[in-house]
């Protein structure tokens, strides 16, 4: 049974019943959230392993019979001591979301989001996506034996998700234009279809799910929350969702702290980034966003106000980086640590590598950076590798050993 929870509005709070499908305020129009009563209360989860419900007092699914799982969560927090020493920080920690069952962070989120929707009794689940959500959903879709839909931007999706949402048997609508288009899309279908339910990150209790990274983070690091966290942002459900845990986390007096929260862009997709430099209370959408790192390249986050916020609050900030340092990031990653992530994840360690370079972030600081979703999902980022190791070799020549040992 989860602790008591209600739902209300994230800008005029006001309150709406737990069962509702609305994930806007009729009032004011912002988006909802979750808010769990926390009092200093006893911690029940120590003895569990490490995972999503693992944390089940603070996800709001009334009946344990609704929950639909794939085993997510419990991902690693990677000590990264070699890239750390080059990019001149001590104590540099990578959470690989690429570990989760559908190979990125959206797993946490679906868990809790499609078990809520079984527990409110839909059976037609939907989401715009520029592919991760559309692969987790389609999965978790499949399990619990619900229609799903996904509206994503023709030609604009990676092809290893593209590939997940087939196997699992979605029913796919292509939209001509960016991630915008098919998010309008999805807004106006589950406005004037209430069957469909929606699960984007506008759905509060998705947010709930991906919550569980920063418990994790602060369960993993003993106790302590990181100073700094460091992760991409597209429409910003992730950012807010990490922020709020940390937050509950220490309200609960689990941890003592909370990280400056620092969000990165690919250039030509910033609006928050922008909105951020620019120190403005909203964001200006950018239109036709561009980036290689097509999970992020979106130009109206449907969650910014709550992306401001969080980075107001936390005293972080965001930065935006160019596709050659995404791409720098990502070969550095993969070539010095042992973590392939997908162009978008990497913005968090290009980030990271700029906001160093700035004096942004000190030396002795400790830091996370989320790494949010797989490498094997893109693969056309094959064609960007300039120097690759490769040699032809032929056997049947008496000194091919010799002249494998002269190249290394
Ligand atoms: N990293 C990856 C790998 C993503 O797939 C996404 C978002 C983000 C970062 C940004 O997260 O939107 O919460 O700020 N992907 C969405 C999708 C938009 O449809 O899969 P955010």
């Amino acid at each position: 049974m989860p602790w008591p929870y209600r739902l209300r509005c994230f800008n005029c709070h006001t309150h709406y019943p737990t069962q509702t499908t609305n994930y806007r305020c009729e009032k004011c129009g912002d988006p909802l959230e979750v808010s769990f009563q926390i009092s200093r209360r006893k911690i029940p989860w120590k003895n569990r392993a490490l995972s999503v419900w693992r944390y089940r007092e603070l996800l709001p699914v009334d009946n344990d019979r609704f929950i639909t799982t794939l085993a997510e969560g419990g991902t690693g927090l990677h000590h990264c001591p070699r890239l750390g020493r080059e990019i001149g920080l001590k104590r540099l920690y990578v959470k690989n979301e690429g570990e989760n069952p559908t190979g990125s962070f959206k797993d946490r989120g679906m868990t809790v989001a499609l078990s809520k929707a079984r527990e409110l009794g839909k059976r037609k689940v939907v989401c715009a996506s520029t592919g991760n959500t559309a692969a987790s959903l389609a999965a978790y879709s499949a399990r619990a034996g619900l229609t799903c839909i996904v509206i994503v931007p023709e030609g604009k999706v990676a092809a290893g998700k593209m590939l997940q949402v087939m196997i699992h048997g979605a029913k796919i609508f292509l939209v001509t234009g960016d991630f915008d288009e098919a998010m309008r899309a999805v807004v106006a279908l589950t406005d004037r279809r209430k069957g469909f339910y929606l699960m984007n990150s506008l759905n509060p209790f998705r947010l709930e799910g991906q919550k569980t990274l920063a418990y994790e983070v602060c369960d993993q690091l003993d106790g302590e929350a990181p100073d700094t966290l460091v992760l991409p942002v597209g429409n910003g459900g992730n950012i807010s969702a990490i922020w709020k845990g940390f937050r509950e986390f220490q309200d609960l007096g689990v941890t003592k702290t909370s990280p400056r929260m620092i969000g990165i862009q690919a250039e030509r997709a910033a609006p928050i980034a922008k909105a951020v430099k620019g120190k403005q209370d909203s964001i200006q959408p950018v239109v036709n966003p561009q980036t290689i790192a097509s999970a992020i390249r979106i130009g109206s986050p449907v969650n910014w106000s709550k992306v401001l916020h969080a980075i107001k609050e936390s005293h972080g900030t965001a930065k935006t980086v160019s596709d050659k340092e995404i791409l720098a990031a990502q070969r550095d990653l993969a070539s010095k640590e042992g973590i392939f992530v997908e162009p978008a994840s990497a913005a968090s360690i290009a980030g990271l590598r700029k906001s160093r370079e700035l004096g942004r972030i000190d030396r002795s600081d400790l830091v996370v950076c989320v790494t949010t979703g797989h490498g094997l999902k893109d693969p056309s980022v094959v064609d960007r590798i300039r120097h690759p190791e490769s040699y032809s070799l032929n056997i049947t020549q008496p000194d091919w050993i010799e002249r494998l040992e002269r190249v290394l």
